[in-house]
Order: structure tokens, then C-alpha cells, then sequence
């Protein structure tokens, strides 16, 4: 059995105004008619099993109806597991992985971010399964995408030995978002691969990885689970102990210490495989201005939008006629609130304002 589990507890502040803390990006639709997320579990659909089976769905409190309406227009039937506060991604996969085993089951996760795009849904499926396989004998698998520049946001792995012949390969050495020097060093070196944050894994080797790695993590999140209480379709956890819970990423608690310098004695192999399905992690502006589609003069427009002359221009409006004219390579954002334009080149730095925003009030 693949169990999805998708983590949807980011807000997606490089994408304000349109993503806020209220309704974060991967509740939103940029493409189509289904929101991230929703695009998320659909990418299942024809699987097999983990098409069909109910899925997990770890988020904050606060989006509980949003994300079980969305799931309901969907057709897709799940658990929701409520955190009272974020503690990143190694209390969210740990609290999933306990939700798995409730049962009694070990069922492979299949682990997604709630807030990426995928283009080829079959490459991504055919990885799915090979990766399943790999992770029922035990190992923990990652998909690792061909860098095209030294982004810092990322995980960075050197692959290894090959573990098959359908070509994965042992992780070398994993380094979780490196400074710009030592990611242009990797590029250079040419058998590195980003993380693209998807793993595929037991849920009791994510425990007993854990609990060689991060204890007090494991333990935290067990008292949390074990105190909490079902609730229709959502999972409740102890807010007190999951507050108690150090905050960490499956990145730096357990991938970093798989192999290389900070190997941790008995934990289970890394292992990469390549994945090439047009996979993106739509962080800013600029790269979702890259993957929607756009007329001859590569404008996106989305909403009331005139353009005139314009080009290389995302511009979006929520309600307002919003006109652009003779103006090159910007994004223009209206919504009832605010207002953005902002240069494609320093769309990362929005997360900025959003930071002056929630200091100054
Ligand atoms: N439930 C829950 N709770 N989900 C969370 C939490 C949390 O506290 N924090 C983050 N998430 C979700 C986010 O919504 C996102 O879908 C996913 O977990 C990954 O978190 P990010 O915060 O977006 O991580 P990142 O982008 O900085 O880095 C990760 O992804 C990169 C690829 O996009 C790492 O795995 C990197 O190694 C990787 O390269
Ligand atoms: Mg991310």
C-alpha cells in the first residue's frame, strides 16, 4: 500500500498579496480550477491504490475547512491532522507516520508538498512506483531533480552508487539549503541533484529513523498524538505538547545525518532517484510566471488585466481593471488590500515586505 501524505503548512509569503497567512499559496489556483493542493492529490489519480487510498493531510488548525472543503470538491476522502502551531516538516511527516501505524498498518508514504507543480503526471507516477519499491525494502527515497542554477533554497544531494539499474543511486551526501558559493561549487562538480522535498518511505523507518536522529522530536510528537482526539474527518493533537516540540525539517533532522560527514550510525539508506516530470516548487513570482502559460510576447495575464505594448509581464487582478503599458518583465498584482509590482528579478525579496508588514504592523 502507498499512503499519500501531503504537508500543507507553508504561507507562501514570496507570493503576497495574493497568498496571506489567512489563505496560504497552496490553498490558492493559479492554474485551472484546482488549487495546489487539489492538483496535489489528483496527480495520483491511476495509481493504484494510492489513487484511491484516503489520504493525509497534515495542516494548521486554522485551514481546517478550507482544506476538508477542498478536498469534498474534489471527491477525495482523507484524514486531516491538526497541528495547533507549525514545528516544520519533521513533527508534521512524524505525526503522519503515526496516524499510519494507528492501525497497525506500515504503508509506504508517499510524502508531497502541498504547493508544487508537477507538468508530466505520468514520469511523475512511473517515479512513484519505482520509488515505492525501493522503500518497501527499507529504504528512504528522495527525487532528485537536475539543477539549472545554484538556488540556495534548496536541498542538494550527491549521488552515489547505483542501487539498481532503472538509475538510483545511493545518497552520497545531503546539504540542506548551502550558501551561493558552495551551490555554484556543486553545479560545477555535475553529480549533485536538487531535493525536490518529495520522499517516499515506511512509516516505521521514518520512526526508528527519527528516533535515532531526533528523540526528543519523536517523543514530543508522540505524546502529542497519543493525547489527541479524533474528530469527524480531523485528528486533533495535545496543544501543549506539540508546543513543547522542537522545530526541525526532514531535511536537517534525519536527511543530512543519512550519509557523509554527519552520518548517524544505523539509519537506514538514502536513496535518489532522478526525476525529470517538470517538476517546480513555486516559490516566488518568477517562477510561476515560468510555468503558466503565456501569448507571443511571453505576457501572463489573469483577471481584468489590459496590456499594451507590454511584455515578459505576469500581471493579475482580483477584482479591479488593472492596465499595463510598454512596460517589460515586471509582475503586477492587484487585490483588494494591496497592491505589488515588483521587478522579476527581485521577486524572492517580497518575502521582505511581508517581514517589514508583520513588524510594523
Ligand atoms: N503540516 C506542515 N507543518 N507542513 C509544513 C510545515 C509545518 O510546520 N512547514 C512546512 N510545511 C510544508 C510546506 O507547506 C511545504 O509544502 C513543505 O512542507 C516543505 O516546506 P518548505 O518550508 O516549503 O521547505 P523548503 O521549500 O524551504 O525546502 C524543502 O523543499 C525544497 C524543494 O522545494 C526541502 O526539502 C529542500 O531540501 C527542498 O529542496
Ligand atoms: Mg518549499
Amino acid at each position: 500500500l502507498i499512503q499519500p501524505v501531503v504537508l500543507s503548512g507553508g504561507s507562501g509569503t514570496r507570493l503576497w498579496p495574493l497568498s496571506r497567512e489567512k489563505y496560504p499559496k497552496q490553498l490558492l489556483v493559479f492554474m485551472g480550477q484546482d488549487s495546489l493542493l487539489q492538483s496535489t492529490l489528483r496527480r495520483l489519480e491511476g495509481i493504484g491504490d494510492a489513487g484511491s487510498a484516503p489520504a493525509l493531510v497534515v495542516c494548521n488548525d486554522e485551514y481546517r475547512f478550507v482544506v476538508a472543503e477542498q478536498l469534498r470538491l474534489i471527491g477525495k476522502q482523507g484524514l486531516i491532522v491538526l497541528e495547533p502551531m507549525g514545528r516544520n516538516t519533521a513533527p508534521a511527516l512524524t505525526l503522519a507516520a503515526l496516524a499510519a501505524r494507528a492501525g497497525g498498518d506500515d504503508p509506504v508514504l508517499l510524502v508531497m508538498p502541498a504547493d508544487h507543480v508537477v507538468t508530466e503526471v505520468q514520469a511523475f507516477q512511473d517515479g512513484v512506483r519505482h520509488a515505492a519499491r525501493l522503500a518497501q525494502a527499507g529504504a528512504i527515497v528522495t527525487f532528485g531533480i537536475t539543477p539549472d542554477r545554484p538556488e540556495t533554497g534548496y536541498g542538494y544531494i550527491q549521488a552515489g552508487a547505483a542501487v539498481d539499474e532503472g538509475g538510483a543511486c545511493a545518497i552520497a551526501r545531503f546539504v540542506e539549503k548551502p550558501d551561493r558559493a558552495t551551490a555554484e561549487g556543486y553545479l560545477q562538480e555535475g553529480n549533485y541533484l536538487w531535493n525536490s522535498g518529495l520522499f517516499v518511505l515506511r512509516a516505521s523507518v521514518w520512526l526508528k529513523a527519527l528516533q535515532l536522529s531526533r528523540p526528543d522530536i519523536l517523543s514530543a510528537c508522540q505524546t502529542a498524538w497519543d493525547k489527541g482526539v479524533a474528530d469527524l474527518s480531523f485528528q486533533r493533537v495535545d496543544a501543549e505538547a506539540f508546543a513543547a516540540c522542537p522545530s526541525d525539517s526532514i531535511d536537517y533532522a534525519v536527511m543530512e545525518r543519512l550519509a557523509g560527514a554527519q552520518a548517524v550510525a544505523g539509519l537506514p539508506q538514502g536513496v535518489v532517484l532522478p526525476l525529470s516530470a517538470g517538476w517546480s516548487d513555486v516559490g516566488a513570482w518568477d517562477a510561476l510566471w515560468q510555468i503558466l502559460p503565456k501569448d507571443e510576447a511571453g505576457n501572463v495575464t489573469q483577471g481584468r488585466v489590459l496590456m499594451q505594448g507590454c511584455s515578459d509581464t505576469l500581471a493579475l487582478s482580483c477584482g479591479r481593471l488593472l492596465a499595463c503599458v510598454g512596460v517589460q518583465g515586471l509582475v503586477v498584482v492587484e487585490t483588494a488590500d494591496a497592491v505589488l509590482v515588483v521587478d522579476q528579478h527581485h521577486t524572492q525579496e517580497v518575502k521582505k515586505i511581508v517581514d517589514r508588514l508583520k513588524r510594523d504592523g
